[in-house]
């Protein structure tokens, strides 16, 4: 332990809420360990526990680094997940608008934990943990007077003879995995972050720490412990609580992110720095290729990495689905289902673009499960002939309207995709609008473009991405404990396995246009604007 570090474990109790109340501390420097402790008259758990952190950190020299560990969720989250910062914002009022009670405490807390570099750290109750059940103890013989140390005497902290004893020898080391998500967000990216937390607490007490907004809060070290509370309720919620970015690269790391053309400089050795600070022991990068290509980098700097594979897109080969994927077929499925009833009352040529980028996945599954006629995907560059011929050919069979669902990635055959491009950044879209001008060049018929977009990507994950999500978690964790470094686990059929990162990296999965998918789609009439 280092000359300026403290570890202070805290606690406070009441006989009654409001009641006589008593506080504990036990701070310990290097070999040196001091007990402090407290009584109040007329007080509350809550003040207790406050007082018994206030107390033990007048102790501290400003500057040093400290790890307070408290069994009180309330006061580590207050500091781990930024409500003290919102209080401060909202005049001292929490979310419901109530004046925060036991302010004249928090303004203490604050005032005194800003002088040191402080680490909140949550523990189980004081059954679990001896260091905490002492501090409960010292706290209990306050209320009554029986203990021996009581708060006031402001000797330095002392040599004592239990240090070297048994019970601080017990004390857990805190075993910390780190979890980022990176990439584009797609549904069911909380339903894993809840996984990680849980299944990596419940089972071997391990403690999650999450990076805010992917590979940028690792290298900005924008990061807090994620506890059973704020994962609780976010199963069912799209997007991530812990944000996301597709524009951030350690390795080349510009302010404003990719999209701007400056230079970007190597910040690499900030983020494993930043994963040091935390003592973390592995990274679990949720991603897909772009995020897990990163990942793979730090795992050659010597970052033990676990990849867990997500993106709308399917297009990752290591694994047979990604999640994501499902709930972007349902939003499609359902907006092309809308779509049909307005093409059958125009008699119009309705064309639905969805993403996918150079794989026809969402486009080819959303299309059949939502009847398109024509289906156009990267994998099959279509000929416009090809697609006015389909849509007569129905008409002939007088279906006045048409569907065609087009993969963003798709093109016509001897042309490029087509790109939009924002500074120095190109991304995949209007091929959709582009076929539906073409129809009307064509025909005598009318068409629509709708492109889907981002909807694809928000909203409640299905209970598919639900559970598939959960597995990953879970199996991530369970990779982090057997010590199996460096891997992607991932579905292969419905079992869920693992493979290195090295091969979960290699290539794009596209669709196979011999596959039985496909031959499924063409024996029911649908087209997919080329020669098949
Ligand atoms: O990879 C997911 C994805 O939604 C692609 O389907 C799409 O091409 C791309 O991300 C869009 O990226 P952005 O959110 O940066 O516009």
């Amino acid at each position: 332990m280092a000359d300026n570090e403290f570890i202070i474990y805290t606690d406070g109790a009441c006989s009654g809420n409001p009641g006589p109340g008593g506080w504990g501390a036990v701070i310990k420097h290097g070999d040196k360990v001091q007990e402090i402790s407290g009584r109040a008259d007329e007080t509350t758990n809550q003040r207790m526990e406050l007082q018994a952190a206030v107390e033990a950190l007048r102790y501290i020299p400003p500057g040093s680094r400290v790890k307070l560990y408290s069994d009180s969720a309330y006061l580590v989250n207050c500091f781990n997940q930024g409500w003290m910062k919102r209080w401060l914002r909202n005049g001292w009022r929490n979310s419901k608008g109530n004046q925060v009670e036991n302010q004249d405490l928090w303004k203490q807390l604050l005032e005194l934990s800003e002088k040191t570099i402080i680490e909140w750290i949550k523990v189980k109750g004081h059954s679990s943990d001896q260091l905490n059940e002492r501090c409960d103890r010292l706290a209990r013989e306050a209320i009554d007077g029986s203990g021996e140390n009581i708060a006031g005497e402001d000797s330095l902290l002392v040599d004592n003879d239990w240090s070297s004893s048994s019970l601080m020898k017990s004390v857990p080391k805190v075993r910390r995995l780190g979890v980022l998500t990176g990439g584009g967000d797609c549904p069911g990216l909380n339903a894993v972050i809840r996984a990680v937390v849980k299944g990596a607490g419940y089972n071997y007490d391990i403690e999650t720490v999450g990076f805010n907004n992917g590979f940028k809060g690792l290298v900005e070290n924008d990061a807090a412990v994620i506890d059973d509370y704020r994962v609780s309720g976010i199963l069912n919620r799209g997007g991530t609580i812990l944000g996301t970015s597709n524009r951030d690269n350690p390795f080349d790391f510009r302010p404003g992110g990719s999209d701007y053309l400056e230079t970007g400089k190597d910040r690499s050795a900030d983020a494993v720095a930043n994963l040091k600070k935390w003592e973390i022991e592995c990274l679990v990068v949720i991603g897909g290729d772009g995020s897990l290509l990163l990942a793979h980098r730090f795992s050659k700097l010597g970052v033990p990495i676990i990849g867990i594979p997500k993106t709308i897109d399917n297009d990752l080969p290591a694994t047979d689905v990604t999640f994501g994927f499902d709930s972007a077929v349902t939003t499609a499925t359902e907006a092309i289902d809308k779509i049909h009833t307005t093409a059958e009352s125009h008699h119009r040529v309705m064309v639905v673009e969805v993403m996918g980028r150079h794989a026809g996945w969402i486009a080819l599954q959303a299309g059949m499960a939502g009847g398109g006629d024509i289906i156009l995907i990267p994998e099959l560059p279509f000929e416009y002939p090809y697609i006015v011929e389909k849509i007569m050919e129905r008409r002939l069979r007088g279906k006045k309207f048409s569907i065609i669902v087009v993969a963003e990635g798709a093109y016509p055959a001897g042309e490029e995709p087509i790109y939009q491009q924002k500074g120095a950044v190109k991304r995949l879209g209007g091929i959709g609008p582009m076929v539906s001008r073409e129809i009307e060049k064509r025909t005598d018929l009318e068409s629509r473009a709708t492109v889907l977009g981002h909807l694809q990507r928000g909203g409640s994950p299905t209970s598919y991405d639900r559970i598939l999500a959960t597995r990953f978690g879970v199996r991530a964790v369970e990779l982090f404990q057997a010590g199996c470094f460096n891997k992607m686990v991932c579905l292969r059929g419905n079992h869920i396995e693992s493979v290195s990162l090295e091969e979960a990296v290699k290539g794009t999965k596209q669709v196979d246009p011999n596959s039985e998918l496909v031959r499924a789609a063409l024996a029911v009439g649908t087209s997919f604007g080329c020669p098949l």
